[in-house]
């Protein structure tokens, strides 16, 4: 008898018995009170569908290109710290599963294996999301040898000049257990994360390493080192959009960070729509926060979404079953989604147009 878990939800259960109450928690959090992180998942049950019928759906097909490049749906694995947490194997094993399934895949300054080793063993559409470090220097060798390992664009991330609050993570004083590393770290002495007293380690790197003073002249700068093409992760209002638009980003992530940074921001969902407006073409927009089902990436594509990333389930995945884990939950996604592109009556994605949600 086949027990695989049914949807994505299922797998954060399971997932929840494989982990440390450390891990989960840092896993699962949000900011604060959590306002965001739960207003991510309620934005998408705002929002509702207009299925169009007597459409010949026999065939639905998903395919797409994000940045010139051919993803065989409209996904891709967001940026996220600390895989080795939930497996062994940790991004090595969501970037097969991402190369296998034809998914993206962003790979985290703050992961536990090397981008050099990532890219590798793995020859998907790989991209490299910055934090950009105090250290001009080591920020400036990161975005050379992502270039050099064939990351295909410079993910910057730009709502986290400081580490948001995730009391979980105070509490358990959040760090890395013996053995693991910050993998793109490993030949620099002293930089890795802390074990604090009373306070997450995570929290105190950020604010010992991270540079606060990051602003939009240094989209430029980050151009002029790498030919790469920078996207610009973190945005909710227009004006920013704008803004990202005119400093040369090619590509944007409407996201608030999974809830993890400022508490009370709007649901990345409900950002979406007046931001690609705003942005009218000029580059590409993309959104994470709350996607769980094909039909959110249904309703994320009809209010103007390119494609979407998907952050936390990757984790749940991992921590259930390793690169297997990724992969059913890549395919579970993609089986509601084509479910849900016929039953809207929209065959392409081209077909999923405004008119389909509101
Ligand atoms: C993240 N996220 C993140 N983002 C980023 O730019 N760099 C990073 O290193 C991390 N690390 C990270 C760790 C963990 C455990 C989580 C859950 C998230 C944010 C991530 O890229 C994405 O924006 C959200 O996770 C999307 O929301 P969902 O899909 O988790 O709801
Ligand atoms: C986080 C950081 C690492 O959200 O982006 O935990």
């Amino acid at each position: 008898m086949n027990l695989s878990p049914i949807n994505l939800f299922a797998y954060e259960q399971l997932a929840k018995e494989h982990l440390s109450q450390m891990v989960f928690d840092y896993y699962s959090s949000g900011a604060w009170d959590e306002i965001t992180l739960q207003d991510n998942r309620a934005a998408f049950a705002r929002v509702k569908l207009r299925p169009k019928m007597l459409v010949d759906v026999s065939e639905v097909n998903l395919n797409t290109k994000v940045l010139g490049e051919y993803l065989r749906l409209p996904l891709l694995i967001a940026p996220m710290a600390f895989q080795c947490l939930a497996h062994p194997e940790g991004e090595i094993a969501t970037a097969l599963a991402a190369e296998n399934a034809g998914v993206g895949m962003v790979l985290s300054t703050l992961a536990n294996k090397s981008l050099e080793e990532v890219a590798t063993v793995a020859n998907g559409l790989q991209w490299f999301q910055l934090y950009i470090h105090k250290d001009q220097g080591l920020t400036r060798a990161l975005v050379e040898r992502a270039y050099r390992a064939g990351y295909k664009a410079i993910c910057l991330t730009v709502d986290a000049p400081v580490l948001g609050k995730r009391e979980r993570d105070q509490l358990n004083q959040f760090t890395l257990p013996a053995g693991l590393q910050l993998g793109n770290f490993t030949h620099i002495s002293g930089l890795e994360i802390p074990q604090e007293q009373g306070e997450s380690g995570l929290l105190t790197y950020f604010s010992q390493q991270i540079n606060p003073a990051v602003t939009w002249k240094d989209l430029q700068w980050l151009q002029s080192i790498s030919p790469l093409p920078v996207v610009v992760k973190g945005i909710l209002r227009p004006e920013d959009a704008v803004l990202a638009v005119e400093y040369g980003a090619q590509a944007i992530v409407v996201s608030n960070h999974g809830g993890r940074q400022l508490d009370g921001a709007i649901a990345s969902l409900e950002a979406l729509a007046p931001i690609v407006a705003a942005v009218n073409g000029r580059a590409e927009v993309l959104l994470d926060g709350g996607i769980r089902r094909g039909t959110d990436i249904l309703k994320a594509l009809a209010l103007g979404a390119k494609a979407v990333l998907i952050g936390r389930p990757v984790l749940w995945g991992l921590a259930v079953a390793g690169k297997t884990g990724v992969s059913h939950i890549i395919s579970l996604l993609e089986d509601e989604l084509k479910v849900a592109m016929a039953l809207s009556g929209c065959p392409t994605l081209e077909d999923i147009d405004s008119s389909i949600a509101y």
